[in-house]
């Protein structure tokens, strides 16, 4: 099959995407479409390196947005037909919004909606699916109550993008998630995957319930039920 795969600038259902991504691409042709946040957001997970890996090749290229131009060229394969299947997964509260609005102004919108205008099946994994709270890891972390602020940072030092300011801050912008900072800092003092709980807000919980409605729109809630949907397909 040929898929068509977006990614957006969310953390959670990241790594369970890439991973879910690298078995499909034993078996069928995959396009990757990256948001210009997700393409950050890959980087600070340390995911993006594996994207690339996958990528490669006719109908198998890593769409990146900011190598795109307003217009979108590459989303004409979906009015075409070209592809069987649109997978979004993660998606955010922000690209469900402007999805659920009409609106295809990135390349990730403007995927979904040139693929209802050629009819080529849509899934949609949102992160923001059920009112609640919701637990999620972060990428690198510089944790300022362990940080002894030593004369020479050894994290600091580690890092190969100079990503950080010692006793400050992680600049995530420079972050590829390498690790190397964690192994490291001799105080603990970097975490990588630390848990949070996040709130879902009604706004996005409520964008996400009119995406049911979508005609040629799946919406689930985990990227290994794409699974499903092929052995059916
Ligand atoms: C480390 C990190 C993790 C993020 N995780 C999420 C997330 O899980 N869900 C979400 O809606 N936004 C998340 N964001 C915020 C989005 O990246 C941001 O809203 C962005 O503008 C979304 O753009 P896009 O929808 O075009 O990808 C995260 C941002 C960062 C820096």
């Amino acid at each position: 099959m040929k898929i068509a795969w977006g990614i957006t600038g969310a953390g959670h259902l990241l790594q369970d995407s890439v991973e879910f991504l690298e078995m499909l691409k034993k078996d069928h042709k995959i396009t990757i479409f990256l948001s210009g946040a997700g393409e950050e957001v890959l980087k600070m997970y340390g995911l993006f390196d594996r994207v690339k890996k996958i990528s490669g090749g006719y109908y198998q290229e890593l769409v990146i947005e900011k190598e795109q131009r307003s217009s979108y060229p590459m989303t004409g394969r979906f009015s075409l037909g070209k592809y069987d299947l649109l997978v979004v997964s993660p998606t955010t509260s922000n690209t469900i919004a402007k999805i659920v609005n009409g609106i295809a102004d990135t390349l990730i919108t403007n995927a979904v909606a040139q693929a209802g205008k050629g009819k080529v099946p849509t899934s949609i994994i949102p992160v923001d699916l059920e009112s609640g709270d919701l637990d999620t890891v972060l990428p690198s972390k510089l944790e300022l109550d362990l940080c002894q602020k030593c004369d020479t940072c050894e994290a600091a030092a580690a890092c190969p993008n100079q990503a950080i300011t010692p006793g400050v801050e992680i600049n995530l912008l420079q972050c590829k998630g390498c690790g190397a900072c964690q192994i490291s800092c001799p105080f603990d003092a970097v975490t990588g995957g630390k848990k949070i709980t996040i709130h879902m807000r009604d706004i996005d919980i409520e964008n996400t319930s009119k995406l049911f409605n979508f005609p040629g729109v799946d919406v689930l809630s985990h990227p290994s039920e794409i699974k499903k949907f092929l052995d059916e397909f």
